[in-house]
């Protein structure tokens, strides 16, 4: 996806979930072409946090806000998405529970990174196109775990929920998380136009 085509008041958001995935796609390549083990054990495991870290911000941030913007529209996109995450976790703690010397974690590696880039073009080509078609602003307003509360909701950059993502999300949460637990989300004062 072309990022030109993406309006500025989303680039921020879509800008670094293309990166992720850029990133993810050339750690599986790197892998692919590494000789030693080792060193293909460590790109594994990369791509593995990489992605852990990726799936958790769209999860908790960037799916909950485009469904309930706008659950006609997303919600089908959004329930195969969580779908092909959920197998994409499977494999991805398989994988970071294995080595090398286990004789299926190449093909494991492998298939992950075939899972990744269906999922990725099904993201890329058809999930971001309707963001992007909705002209809304994404902005994020809180960081992952916070209630949501309008007096609280100072706006603050994505990147730091990356940093908040790397905390596990159960320590960071008073209760365990529910389908009913209020959705930590973008920010609803930059709602959809329109
Ligand atoms: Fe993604
Ligand atoms: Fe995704």
């Amino acid at each position: 996806m072309n990022k030109s085509q993406i309006p500025a008041a989303q680039k921020e958001v879509l800008s670094l979930l293309l990166d992720d995935h850029k990133k993810a796609k050339k750690l599986f390549k790197e892998f692919e072409a590494e000789k030693d083990d080792a060193a293909k054990e460590k790109i594994a495991q990369e791509v593995c946090t990489e992605l852990t870290v990726h799936a958790a911000i769209e999860e908790e941030i960037f799916y909950p806000f485009l469904r309930d913007q706008k659950p006609e529209l997303f919600g089908d996109l959004l329930n195969e998405a969580l779908v092909e995450h959920a197998s994409a976790k499977d494999l991805i703690a398989q994988i970071q529970a294995a080595s090398m010397e286990d004789d299926l974690y190449e093909a494991k590696v492998t298939v992950l990174g075939e899972y990744i880039a269906h999922h990725v073009t099904e993201e890329e080509d058809e999930l971001f196109p309707k963001v992007i078609s909705q002209k809304t602003g994404l902005i994020c307003a809180r960081r992952p775990g916070e209630v949501p509360s309008r007096a609280s909701a100072g706006p603050f950059h994505i990147s730091e929920a990356r940093t908040a993502m790397t905390t596990p999300i159960s320590a960071q949460l008073p209760t365990p998380p529910s389908p009913d637990r209020p959705h930590h989300g973008l920010n609803e004062a930059a709602a959809w136009a329109g």
